[in-house]
């Protein structure tokens, strides 16, 4: 069969990205343009400030990933874009530019679910590196700074699709925004979860214990689960919990101080950022990286052996995190299961990951219908 060059387009959250896969397997080029230094002083992503931005990047981002790719609007055999879930506005940006892309070069256009799009990211980097067949049924954690979900998948079609269902997710915040919400608390800026993964190996994450309680999620099924176990992960009780152990040791000046001294940096180091620490601190913040690895690792090992899962992906921006993937490296190993995770820079969001997931939908011819447009709530099935 001939090359399939798929450009790839996603705009769901604070990412501006566009990639080219060819075959579903080798990637031509990703192009990501972090909003980064837009949402920082904000300590967290401004909706509004994400389109506009968007808007800004979307055409020159779109050019760079063709030209290194060495292809052009002409050349490419169909366009890929992130339909959903993410921010409304972020979304319609890139849906609305690939559509008129699409419609304008006559060329077929696919809508791909983000969270698909984040399993791919591993599938993509696997087949890579010739490894093409997986044991089924796979248990799919997607960890990121908007999601906390667990999916069991199985192959749909001989072409490469998936069919997934929901066997967990977060009844309140994801991973990633316990993260973020901890370090902007502690005065570290934003994102929250790279430097709390730098900055916790120099704590002791034993010092400050979190109970089970303060991560526990219901074990309550809404209507649509109630005939299958379900694995709840709940992430806004530990937030809570960190804030009252600030506030009982009094170290609340400390953290405003922190958070005047680093605003002044442009890019603050690791070190500049230790240089602002106290062990308390340090303590505090190795804790909370503990308790939260040990509850995703722990509920996600649970459901594995519960669904019999004969492989494991791990992946969403989280998945960077080098606790968790050593903690799951390790216990998964230790009950036979293989985990695989994206390499980091297809941990977080990119174009690459969607330009990969749509390629069994253009092996199907499973196209976007004129008429799609973005959802900010779309499900994964
Ligand atoms: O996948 P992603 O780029 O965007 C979403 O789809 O949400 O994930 C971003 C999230 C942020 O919350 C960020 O703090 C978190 O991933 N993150 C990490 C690490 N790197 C990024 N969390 C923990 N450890 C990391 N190394
Ligand atoms: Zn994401």
């Amino acid at each position: 069969m001939a090359d399939v060059f798929i450009l790839g387009i996603e705009s769901s959250c604070d990412e501006t990205a566009a990639a080219v896969v060819r075959s579903g397997e080798h990637m031509e080029s990703n192009v990501v343009l972090s909003q980064f230094a837009i949402h920082q002083p904000y300590g967290g992503v401004v909706p509004e400030l994400a389109s506009r931005e968007h808007l800004r990047g979307i055409v020159p981002v779109v050019r760079r990933a063709l030209e290194e790719a060495r292809q052009s609007y002409e050349s490419i055999d169909a366009i890929a874009v992130t339909q959903g879930p993410g921010l409304a506005g972020a979304l319609l940006v890139g849906v609305t530019y690939a559509k008129a892309l699409a419609f304008s070069l006559q060329k077929p256009l696919i809508a791909v679910n983000h969270l698909e799009g984040h399993i791919h990211a591993v599938l993509l980097e696997e087949r890579q590196r010739g490894h093409r067949d997986f044991d089924f049924p796979v248990l799919a954690l997607v960890v990121s700074g908007g999601h906390t979900h667990l999916y069991l998948a199985e192959q749909k079609t001989k072409a490469g699709g998936w069919e997934y269902t929901n066997v967990g997710r977060t009844r309140d915040d994801a991973a990633g925004e316990a993260y973020d919400k901890v370090a902007k608390l502690l005065g570290l800026g934003y994102p929250g979860g790279p430097i709390i993964d730098r900055l916790a190996r120099h704590g002791d994450p034993h010092a400050v214990k979190f109970t089970a309680a303060q991560i526990k999620g219901k074990d309550r099924n809404t209507p649509e689960d109630a005939d299958r176990p379900f694995f709840a992960f709940s992430f806004s009780g530990i937030k809570t919990a960190v804030l009252r152990y600030v506030e009982i040791n009094d170290m609340r000046k400390n953290c405003d101080e922190r958070q005047r001294g680093l605003a002044h940096i442009q890019k603050p180091t690791v070190e500049d950022v230790l240089a602002q620490c106290d062990r308390k601190t340090l303590d505090l913040i190795a804790s909370f990286q503990r308790a939260v690895v040990e509850d995703l690792v722990g509920k996600t090992l649970k459901a594995a052996e519960h669904f019999h899962a004969a492989t494991l992906f791990v992946t969403g921006g989280v998945a960077a995190n080098s606790e968790l993937r050593a903690r799951f490296e390790q216990q998964a190993a230790q009950r036979g299961l293989q985990a695989y995770f994206p390499s980091r820079p297809l941990s977080t969001d990119n174009a690459a990951m969607i330009a990969a997931a749509a390629y069994p939908k253009f092996l199907a011819k499973d196209f976007a219908d004129p008429e799609f447009s973005a959802e900010a709530g779309l499900a994964l099935r």
